[in-house]
């Protein structure tokens, strides 16, 4: 087994005095797609939140390819190769699509951002055609779009997707399965939040479950052969 890419130890984060994680630990390996499971106000978003340094942990370890991140500025920690789409996903609403695009690549020279721009672009036709649209005007599955291809635009070593489905038709949930299968071909890892459960384990190679701040459950999406009933249970009740 290699060493991980990330890895999170007795992390504890807190929003003034009331604490959200209290002691999660897991890792992430290099190519795969972990999916963090939970309810509504478990903490999955902080926990993303607390890798790409929005939050600064009260405690606790992140190290991501032997480097300890956690306490260091977001800015820093994106100049590691960490890169989040949002649940909110934070576009600006009146510029176009590919002046969103771009802002993803601010710290990479004009030439290679070119490369990366027309790159997205194959990903994603529907942007292409679109690109000088202002992005307010794009439905919601498009804007999803821009939210992830402007992550890639920096070329991430790890990326984070905080309920990528969020709002999103079942067909769309099949494109970002689709993204995601061919972002792990091409050696990228990925850290999901996800509360539909088909896109979670059809995208997902393993899963972990956060309750009470901690992580309480967790496994190999392929060892369940389908069989998820355990893991709702688990999360929801
Ligand atoms: N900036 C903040 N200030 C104060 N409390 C916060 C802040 N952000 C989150 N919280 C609280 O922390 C808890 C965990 O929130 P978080 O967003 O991490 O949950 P989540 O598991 O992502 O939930 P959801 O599934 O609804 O997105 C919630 O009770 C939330 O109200
Ligand atoms: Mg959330």
């Amino acid at each position: 087994m290699p060493e991980p890419l990330l890895k999170i130890r007795d992390l504890h984060v807190g929003y003034g005095k009331k604490p959200i994680l209290r002691g999660a630990s897991y890792d992430v390996h290099p190519g795969e797609c972990l999916t963090l499971l939970g309810a509504n106000g478990s903490g999955k978003s902080t926990s993303l939140n607390a890798v790409c340094g929005f939050v600064t942990p009260t405690s606790g370890s992140v190290m991501l390819d032997g480097i300890e991140t956690a306490g260091l500025p977001p800015h820093k920690i994106f100049a590691h190769g960490i890169a989040q789409v949002s649940q909110a996903r934070d576009l600006f609403p009146d510029l176009s699509v590919e002046d969103n695009l771009r802002l993803g690549a601010m710290r990479r020279g004009g030439k290679q951002q070119a490369q990366t721009l027309s790159d997205i672009y194959e990903r994603f036709p529907r942007l292409k055609e679109r690109r000088r649209q202002a992005t307010r005007t794009l439905s919601g599955g498009e804007q999803q779009m821009v939210a992830i291809g402007r992550a890639l635009m920096s070329r991430p070593r790890l990326l984070l997707l905080d309920e990528p489905s969020g709002g999103l038709s079942p067909q769309f949930c099949e494109e970002i399965a689709q993204i995601i299968d061919r972002l792990k071909s091409e050696g990228v890892t990925l850290l999901m939040v996800e509360q539909n459960l088909n896109l979670a384990f059809r995208a997902a190679d393993r899963f972990i479950v956060l309750r009470d701040g901690q992580v309480v459950d967790g496994g190999d999406v392929r060892a369940m052969a389908g069989d998820h009933d355990a893991i709702v249970r688990n999360i929801y009740l």
